[in-house]
């Protein structure tokens, strides 16, 4: 069986032409012209169904009233209802009874851990790593205490913010912004604080500023330089810096002091959020 070519001249052109190639004005196969049909059917019949043409108050609703966020809203009802019963228990059950029980264990975990993404990654980091000035909460390094109990108050109510009368409060002096010190004598504690964990820039410097710190440091860093969690002064000797550990950074924080805020949560999250991202941040750090 053999074709039958097809002439040239059957075929109407759209006239068009370039350097010699003519266009055929070939009508389009059905197939797809049906298909073309349907899709601007079913288009019309969506826009009906669903919300879809955009007016000045938002979009029109649609016959089905379907919303996406009446969706998550239906979605969220049911975890809650779901969960309501643990939530209770969570919420008023001992504070180291939530770290010993291993199914409110369980449930503080997970749960805290998705309450640290959405309230406390902006700060602390994803991975609760922390930055400079925004404690890395990984480590078994605290300012404020490590145990449940401390956790969950340094949480609740939050660190030198002035909205919340229970947070937590001190105040660094700023030695060279108020001249309580000598430049020399900041010189000299800078070096003795090096000393402690590292080397310091000026090793001759360390035994005056052992002398500087022990007047005008130790009342909170305590005498050793360990520091003091009822002042949320930090431990100096461990090599873990907040504020950085260079030299220039340390002599900022002599010269000019530091007052790291954190928000109070006692009023944006529920007592049982509150105290499943405090038992989540106990386990990070290895749960004093
Ligand atoms: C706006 C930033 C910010 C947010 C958000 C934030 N924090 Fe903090 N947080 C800080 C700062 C700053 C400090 C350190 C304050 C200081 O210098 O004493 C801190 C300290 C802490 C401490 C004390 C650590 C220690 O060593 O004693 C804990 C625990 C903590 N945050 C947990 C949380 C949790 C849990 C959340 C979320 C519910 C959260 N933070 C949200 C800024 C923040
Ligand atoms: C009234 C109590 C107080 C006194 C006195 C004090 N500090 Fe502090 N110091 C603090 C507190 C509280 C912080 C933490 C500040 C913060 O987190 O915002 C701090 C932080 C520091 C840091 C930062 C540590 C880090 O991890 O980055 C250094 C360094 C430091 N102090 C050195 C000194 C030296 C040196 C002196 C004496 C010249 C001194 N401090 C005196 C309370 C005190």
């Amino acid at each position: 069986m053999s074709k039958k070519p097809v002439q040239k001249q059957d075929i109407p052109t759209t006239g068009h032409e370039w350097d010699g190639i003519q266009e055929y004005d070939n009508p389009m196969p059905r197939w797809w012209l049906w298909t073309f049909y349907i899709t601007i059917i079913w288009g019309i019949g969506y826009t009906i169904a669903y919300p879809a043409w955009p007016g000045i108050k938002g979009a029109t609703a649609g016959l089905l009233g379907y919303s996406t966020r009446a969706e998550v809203a239906e979605e969220i009802d049911a975890v809650n209802t779901r969960n309501e019963a643990i939530n209770a228990q969570l919420a008023s059950a001992e504070l180291t009874e939530i770290t010993t029980d291993p199914e409110l264990n369980g449930y503080a975990k997970s749960a805290g851990a998705a309450v640290f993404k959405t309230w406390c990654a902006q700060c602390h980091g994803s991975g609760a790593a922390g930055a400079k000035g925004y404690p890395n909460l990984l480590d078994n390094d605290w300012l404020w205490g490590g145990d449940i109990e401390s956790i969950h108050q340094t949480v609740a109510a939050g660190i030198r913010n002035e909205d919340n009368d229970n947070a937590r409060y001190s105040e660094m002096p700023a030695f060279g912004r108020d001249e309580l010190l000598e430049d020399a004598q900041i010189d000299q504690v800078v070096n003795y604080v090096m000393s402690l964990s590292g080397e310091p820039l000026d090793a001759s410097l360390v035994a005056e500023g052992q002398t500087v710190f022990a007047d005008n440091c130790a009342a909170c860093h305590g005498e050793d330089a360990t520091g003091d969690r009822d002042q949320g002064a930090p431990n100096l000797a461990d090599a873990i810096w907040l504020f950085g550990g260079s030299y220039e950074d340390i002599r900022d924080t002599v010269e000019n002091s530091r007052f790291g805020v954190m928000p109070s949560w006692d009023e944006r999250l529920t007592e049982a959020q509150i105290r499943a991202v405090s038992a989540y941040v106990h386990q990070l750090g290895g749960g004093e």
